[in-house]
């Protein structure tokens, strides 16, 4: 079964065709990032406008290949951008009188580890022989652990409380005046850098126990970012760094305190019960540090890392179209009448 997925949540504008789920026969992305990086950041406004623009030429680049459903994103991400996608969806599907299937973006960013590319083969076991699992969906806009009993099955344990992972990397290198996005800046600027004990400190990004924020989560499984941004700006206002070597020193320190946080946390929920695979997507899941922390982390619990290949790391459409064909959240003719949903959570 071929499925055409489109993806539009935030910056990218993507499409794909994935066959049985997992391997994909076309994928194209047209990134937004030039368009953002004179501003340190994704305006809304700038990503809607240009999904409208490239969305078209991006579906019919993809369209090499017979349809036999489409599958979009809904949620969650930037509503102006998001909808500009499923509106995209819905016509191509009616067009094509073909199903149309509706998809959680952080649920497919867990998918990306099972794609491969045509005509194979596959690096992973199938999907269901690896439950049941414990997912960490890492981004720009999302930080989550998700129970996976089993696949096309899923429950929130964990999250950030405020900045996702990939939020904090963007912020530091913005305050630093090191570019945009500042993940892949960070990660280079600090290898090599030794990891020794004179090294700044920067917070473990632990949230309080009992805060309402928790909303009924274990404050054991979740992180909070926002104080780790805020000690960094002090750090910086008072040790203001002299050269690139010192620059080098301060972020290999704080994406020390990222990667610290989000292995503690993965290592913890891997304690608490039995899973059979670490499964991990999302942008900041490129990140050379944290992928040896993980490594390190799922080889102690004796469990498989599952990381996607880079190119499926980031956001695409290959995620969602392979998702939907174990996973549609809506299908059938509520699909059609589907709104988007900025703050849908994995398991919605
Ligand atoms: O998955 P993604 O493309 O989009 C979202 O769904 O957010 O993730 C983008 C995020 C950005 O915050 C970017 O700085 C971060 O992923 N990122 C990285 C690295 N490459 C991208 N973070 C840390 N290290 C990297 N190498
Ligand atoms: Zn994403």
């Amino acid at each position: 079964m071929n499925i055409l997925g489109i993806e539009s949540s935030c910056d990218e504008t993507a499409c794909a065709v994935v066959k049985d789920g997992r391997e994909v026969l076309t994928n194209v992305v047209y990134t937004q990032i030039p368009l953002h990086q004179p501003y340190g950041g994704v305006v809304p406004e700038v990503a809607s406008r240009a999904h409208i623009e490239k969305i078209h030429g991006v579906v019919r680049e993809t369209m090499t290949e017979p349809v036999d459903a489409v599958a979009v994103t809904y949620g969650p991400g930037l509503a102006s951008s998001l909808l500009v996608g499923l509106n995209a969806a819905k016509g191509l599907a009616l067009s094509l009188g073909v199903p149309l299937f509706g998809v959680n973006h952080i649920e497919a960013h867990l998918h990306t580890p099972f794609l491969f590319d045509s005509p194979g083969p596959a690096q992973t076991d199938a999907p269901e022989s690896l439950m049941p699992a414990l997912g960490l969906a890492v981004s720009g806009g999302h930080t989550t652990w998700v129970d996976m009993p089993s696949y096309g099955e899923y429950k929130v344990i964990g999250q950030t409380l405020d900045d996702a992972a990939g939020e904090a990397f963007d912020k530091a290198a913005k305050l630093l005046g090191l570019g945009y996005p500042g993940g892949p800046v960070i990660d280079k600027w600090a290898r090599g850098v030794p990891l020794t004990p004179d090294l700044p400190r920067f917070p473990k990004g632990a949230p309080r126990p009992g805060t309402a924020a928790l909303a009924g989560l274990d404050a054991e499984l979740c992180v909070s970012f926002s104080g780790l941004k805020t000690a960094l700006l002090y750090f910086v206002q008072k040790n203001p760094p002299k050269d690139d070597a010192e620059k080098a020193r301060i972020v290999a320190a704080y994406q020390e305190a990222i990667v610290g946080a989000l292995a503690d946390r993965t290592a913890r929920a891997l304690r608490r019960r039995t899973y059979r695979a670490l499964v991990v997507g999302g942008g900041v899941s490129l990140n050379g540090r944290l992928r040896a922390r993980l490594a390190e982390t799922a080889s102690a619990a004796g469990v498989p890392l599952l990381l996607a290949q880079p190119k499926y790391c980031g956001d695409n459409a290959a995620m969602i179209a392979g998702l939907a064909f174990w996973r549609r959240n809506v299908s059938g003719d509520a699909a059609f009448a589907i709104d988007v949903n900025p703050a849908l959570q994995p398991g919605d």
